[in-house]
């Protein structure tokens, strides 16, 4: 059985070096399974009051994520933390109180900045928000993609082969993990 991937950039920036790493990641796609990027910049900010009549990009977000038997999240580190364009997102498929889409997901985190510091805190104050979520993080093997704008070329393709080598690595350790929890 196809293992399905909802995959989310957490970057709305058109040459963002995150959305990059993630089609790297559809690029990279073992058989057996399907990775879909699914668009978070129309989301509306996180608002309660328009749960009384969850807007159709909600409810969309939220069908997608039902769907996908795991998640792989990408963020880029803004002040050490990840950003809020995902935050959003993950807010959003966490509401109404009692629908949580994300409960039960395993799920990938992978993190990157241009610079040779960062990604790191990103990445951790995510996995922090997991906890809640009842998600299920692989931990292994950590992904923090350290000068970002050295590894893709002028298309936007992944040139570096540590990355390449990583990505099927993470790969390989999403899907044993979410067959793993199948098997509960
Ligand atoms: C950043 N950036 C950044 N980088 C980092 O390594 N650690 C950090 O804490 C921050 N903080 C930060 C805050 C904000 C508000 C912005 C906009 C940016 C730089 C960031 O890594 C860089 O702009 C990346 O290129 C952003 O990711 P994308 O858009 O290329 O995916």
């Amino acid at each position: 059985m196809s293992i399905k991937v909802a995959a989310f950039s957490g970057s709305l920036r058109k040459e963002s070096y995150t959305t990059k790493l993630v089609k790297a990641f559809a690029a990279q796609t073992p058989a057996g399974a399907e990775l879909e990027l699914v668009e978070i910049g129309g989301l509306p900010l996180i608002n309660q009051d328009l749960e009384q009549n969850l807007p159709a990009s909600v409810q969309a977000l939220k069908a997608k994520v039902a769907a996908a038997d795991a998640i792989l999240l990408a963020t880029p580190e803004y002040n050490r933390s990840y950003s809020p364009v995902l935050k959003n997102a993950l807010d959003w498929g966490s509401r109404p109180g009692g629908q949580n889409s994300w409960n039960d997901k395993p799920v990938a985190i992978v993190s990157c900045t241009p610079y040779t510091l960062g990604a790191f805190g990103a990445a951790h104050h995510l996995r922090q928000v997991m906890v809640f979520l009842n998600m299920h993080p692989l931990q292994q093997p950590e992904f923090y993609l350290g000068g970002a704008a050295d590894k893709f070329d002028a298309d936007g393709k992944l040139t570096d082969e540590m990355t390449h080598k990583k990505i099927d690595e993470t790969w390989a350790a999403l899907i044993a993990w979410t067959e793993r929890l199948r098997q509960k």
